[in-house]
């Protein structure tokens, strides 16, 4: 392909049936010693609850397995391979010591329900991340229960809500920013708002934001799933936030990708802090930590248990691995970065906001769209070129919105390879619209009906299919 850049390379890409294609009666991977206990009668021991019959399993080899795990493996796309430019979902490199340390047996291997007295070393883990967490939203407590930013979400307002209940204020309406001082009244419980926001943007105003808010009893719900552009540099509690919840799974790298178990704790100024999910992390008059559950004003449980214990073994090594120092350089880079992918892109891509660029850069693909190649024809181009799509038409406030953030952890070397590309395929879609449209050329099925794959998920292989 004339335009193929550096970064793209005919990869072997093996054929792979499905494993029950592979399948023949009497293939396994295992083999057991004979037996040198005395048989027990399973008819007896499980009763009717025993199945003989387990349908149609596939019998294959250990080396078939293998093999067939391996090269599907190889069609994947992985952060261990390249960038992922996705804007708002902040795929940063999840550094290998934060697994090591979620490995320790201790930390793997402890259960929920062991008790308090054995458990302090996963005790002090909560507390310790928690109180990092304080310092570096500027708040006063937490709750680290959440698991994901949207439960945050949920679990803030549930904190809210009681928060005016409390003072026999059943306030029901949470605005969003457009409109605030027209809108706002004593029928407002707080408003929302995302800061960076997802064009990459610092609300400047926010002090008078929570100023406007707090004259009339309402509070500041500030999503921070976009600290990663402010760690080390500001604190929303210092500008007036009183509600936030932060996503580890992308500020403070822990894994994110494949629907894997991601976390999203919510901090919170004192005035809320009776309305904590319980349990509640204390320290006992004895000097051990343990869980408080009898706390009246809670919202109650969140989360089974407290919340995705893995999560915070990573994010708390992730944070003591930077220091505070490190952290602060980590927010420099990723916007340095961001803006970096900005001016090698500008002149080629449409920027429909020139507002300074904090972690990400939204593009549109207005340009481009004279030729009829939308956004999403490029993103899928840009699999061709070797790189993961970024994000497609998100904001909704920009029409063909291309959105991209490099993260901290690209090098210029990768960011290079990438405008290239871009660049490479805005020249193709002057040239030949066609191939751009018609894109990916170079993965083993092309233009899939993500409709279709969506409402009608075909998810059990059935004999004969
Ligand atoms: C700005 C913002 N807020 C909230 C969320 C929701 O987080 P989660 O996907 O963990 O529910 C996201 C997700 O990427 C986000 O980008």
């Amino acid at each position: 392909m004339k335009h193929m850049t550096r970064k793209a390379t005919r990869h072997v890409n093996q054929n792979e049936g499905l494993i029950f294609e592979k399948s023949s009666a009497g293939k396994g991977a295992w083999k057991l010693p004979p037996l040198d206990v005395p048989e027990v009668d399973t008819k007896k021991l499980l009763g009717s609850s025993e199945r003989k019959d387990l349908g149609n399993m596939p019998e294959v080899s250990e080396i078939e397995i293998i093999r067939h795990f391996t090269r599907l493996s190889t069609w994947n796309y992985a952060i261990d391979l390249g960038m992922y430019p996705l804007g708002s979902c902040t795929m940063k490199y999840n550094p290998r010591v934060n697994e090591h340390v979620a490995r320790v047996e201790g930390l793997a291997d402890g259960h929920p329900y062991q008790p308090e007295k054995v458990s302090q070393g996963a005790l002090r883990i909560l507390q310790t991340l928690s109180e990092c967490l304080i310092d570096i939203t500027g708040m006063d407590a937490i709750t680290l229960q959440p698991a994901a930013g949207a439960h945050g979400e949920m679990t803030g307002l549930l904190m809210v809500r009681a928060y005016h209940q409390s003072k026999g204020n059943a306030r029901k309406k949470i605005l969003i920013p457009d409109a605030l001082e027209s809108q706002m009244n004593e029928d407002v419980a707080a408003l929302m708002l995302t800061n960076p926001n997802t064009l990459g943007v610092f609300e400047q105003q926010i002090h008078k934001i929570a100023d406007i808010l707090h004259a009339k009893g309402g509070l500041l719900y500030m999503d921070g799933a976009n600290m990663n552009a402010l760690v080390g540099k500001v604190r929303p509690g210092d500008f007036g936030v009183d509600v936030m919840h932060l996503n580890l799974h992308k500020t403070f790298s822990t894994p994110h990708g494949g629907g894997g178990p991601g976390s999203g704790p919510v901090a919170i100024k004192k005035s809320l802090e009776p309305f904590l999910p319980t349990p509640v992390v204390i320290a006992k008059p004895d000097g051990t930590l343990g869980f408080e559950y009898n706390r009246p004003k809670s919202v109650g449980r969140v989360r089974a248990f407290y919340g995705n214990f893995g999560m915070f073994v990573r994010a708390l090594a992730y944070i003591m691995a930077n220091g505070p120092d490190g952290l602060r350089q980590t927010t420099e880079d990723a916007v340095l970065n961001a803006n970096y992918m900005r001016k090698g892109l500008e002149a080629t891509y449409d920027l429909p906001y020139s507002t300074p660029t904090m972690h990400e850069v939204v593009f549109s693909d207005k340009l481009q769209a004279k030729k009829g190649v939308r956004t999403m024809d490029i993103a899928k181009r840009l699999i061709d070129y070797g790189f993961h799509p970024y994000t497609t038409a998100f904001p909704l406030i920009v029409p063909g919105a291309m959105m991209i953030e490099p993260t901290e952890s690209e090098s210029k070397e990768e960011m290079d390879l990438f405008i290239e590309a871009m660049t490479s395929i805005a020249e193709e879609v002057q040239e030949d619209p066609q191939l751009v449209l018609d894109a990916p050329h170079s993965t083993r099925v092309s233009r899939l009906d993500e409709t279709a794959a969506a409402r009608k998920p075909v998810l059990r292989w059935k004999p004969g299919n």
